[in-house]
């Protein structure tokens, strides 16, 4: 018996319940910017997957609204060719071909009501749509600025009520600020319950973000650890080789704060922190997030020596020359977009009094690298004099990408008669010892939105809470001196003065 089938052996014998049944009975979704970024390259894809998986049987409809003139059968091109493209390995002619049979699509203008009754005549008359049934799933895949309308035009179609009443997903970044998200919020209330509303943030989809909770609070021996007597500080990172791509326009009016800090990073930080949830519902889940993220401490109003903002300059980037930010197409030769952010932060609870969480993000950096590294304090005596080295002190490696793994770092004898330690990592590897075929996040969130399980979807509470704590970070930036930009090179580990961040406290980070 092999390393693996070990693995699943045991997993077996200690989960004897059969798995849930994921497959989707009847159900509708219309996508708003059904032929846009989001809708190709993601949503799709990831719906063509569960098709694929049987997941999804023959009894859904799928409607692409948009400004661009299609009709039905170019939309159904245009879906088959972006699931070519962006699942070369799992592209079926036939079954893609029986997939796009399925889908319709409605061209016109966000805010004209005719639009609408044109969706809700479309859904009246198909899967999911009318009597007892009704499962219509409502996915706002727009820019920022349709939002609002949209919302207000769904209101008056009757789509958000009685037979037709929808749930409702609305992509990141929510709202630009603390006010402008509160604004959006109450637009959505307005119209539809909050167990309607799936604030989607495509990390909670991810298996290894999922993962913090289940290795968390499925075992007994680290929660005792998980504190201040024994964890010295955490570091989380987001880290990109790519550049902003095609995404000018949106990223001069985000910038890394609210395209990552405020979202992914947040939620990372709430899983790595917060208390155990009483239960493993939806709402049990978000309170412990809202209650830890409510104990992190504001940013001073100049954003303190604690955070350091970066945008890069051209580089060399896996071998290949890269733009520097202002070369990038739709963005301002004399932008201040910051493409680097990182941070010192404290939760002031009694948890983790006086430990530093370091949090960084950079697009366009030496390496992808997405993970939630949690060092422990060091052995309290070096009493392994001789041995020349200084021991290197436990830790915990959450790899969410590009590898998904789970590494703990131990101090160990070596082999032979000298005295020498050696630092080794014990790893488990989730593709090699499950055999995990990777997955797009999207398609677990789309499974349930579906379903109606909201746990892995933002409340509107926490969207607030995250708010309150990137917006002085966002206030400081705009009203501040700054760094004079570029401050680093594409392809490199970020700026000079992120490295410093950490010498000055006798750490440094993770090596991308
Ligand atoms: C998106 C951001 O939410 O997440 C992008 O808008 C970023 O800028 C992306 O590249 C990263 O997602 P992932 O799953 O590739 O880590």
């Amino acid at each position: 018996m092999n390393e693996h089938m070990e693995i699943k052996g045991r997993l077996a014998k200690l989960c004897g319940e059969p798995e849930d049944d994921l497959s989707l009975g009847r159900f509708s979704m219309a996508i708003f910017g059904g032929a846009g970024d989001l809708a190709q390259r993601k949503l799709l894809p990831a719906l063509y997957l569960l098709y694929l998986k049987g997941r999804i049987g023959g009894d859904f409809t799928l409607v692409g609204l948009g400004h661009p003139q299609l009709t039905d059968g170019t939309y159904r091109e245009l879906a088959a060719k972006a699931i070519k493209e962006f699942l070369p390995g799992s592209f079926d002619e036939k079954k893609c071909g029986e997939f796009v049979s399925h889908l319709g699509y409605l061209s016109g203008d966000m805010n004209d009501a005719e639009l609408y009754a044109a969706l809700s005549r479309k859904l009246s008359g198909c899967a999911g749509g009318g009597g007892a049934a009704t499962n219509i799933v409502l996915y706002l895949a727009v820019p920022p600025d349709v939002l609002e309308a949209i919302i207000l035009n769904l209101g008056r179609s009757g789509l958000c009520a009685g037979a037709l009443a929808g749930k409702i997903i609305v992509e990141k970044p929510f709202g630009a600020d603390r006010d402008s998200a509160a604004r959006l919020n109450a637009l959505l209330r307005s119209s539809f319950s909050e167990d309607r509303i799936y604030r989607i943030d495509h990390y909670l989809g991810k298996d290894t973000v999922q993962n913090m909770l289940y290795f968390r609070f499925g075992n007994s021996i680290f929660e005792p650890l998980w504190n201040r007597r024994y964890i010295d500080h955490v570091q989380i990172t987001v880290a990109e080789e790519i550049g902003i791509e095609h995404r000018g326009r949106f990223y001069e009016q985000a910038g890394v704060v609210r395209d990552i800090i405020q979202n992914h990073m947040m939620q990372l930080l709430a899983l790595t922190a917060m208390e155990p949830p009483v239960g493993f519902d939806a709402d049990r889940i978000r309170d412990e997030k809202v209650k830890v993220l409510r104990t992190v401490r504001p940013a001073p109003p100049d954003g303190g020596p604690s955070a350091v903002f970066g945008q890069y300059g051209p580089g060399a980037v896996g071998g290949a020359q890269a733009k520097g930010y202002r070369q990038e197409d739709r963005v301002s030769p004399a932008s201040d977009s910051p493409t680097y952010f990182c941070g010192k932060f404290f939760l002031d609870s009694w948890r983790w009094s006086g430990v530093p969480f370091y949090l960084r993000s950079g697009k366009r950096l030496a390496g992808r690298r997405t993970s939630v590294y949690v060092q422990f304090k060091a052995a309290p005596l070096q009493i392994f004099g001789g041995s020349c080295e200084a021991l290197e002190p436990n830790a915990l490696l959450f790899d969410i990408q590009p590898r998904e793994k789970i590494s703990l770092l131990l101090n160990v004898k070596q082999p032979g008669v000298s005295r020498r330690l050696s630092s080794v990592d014990m790893e488990l590897d989730y593709e090699d010892s499950f055999g995990a075929r990777r997955h797009s996040p999207y398609e677990r969130l789309l499974i349930d939105c579906v379903r109606g399980d909201l746990t892995l979807f933002a409340r509107e509470d926490e969207i607030d809470t995250t708010w309150g704590i990137v917006d002085p970070l966002i206030r400081a930036w705009r009203d501040g001196p700054g760094p004079a930009f570029p401050n680093y090179a594409a392809g490199s580990q970020g700026p000079a003065e992120a490295a410093l961040l950490m010498e000055r406290d006798g750490r440094r980070w993770l090596d991308l």
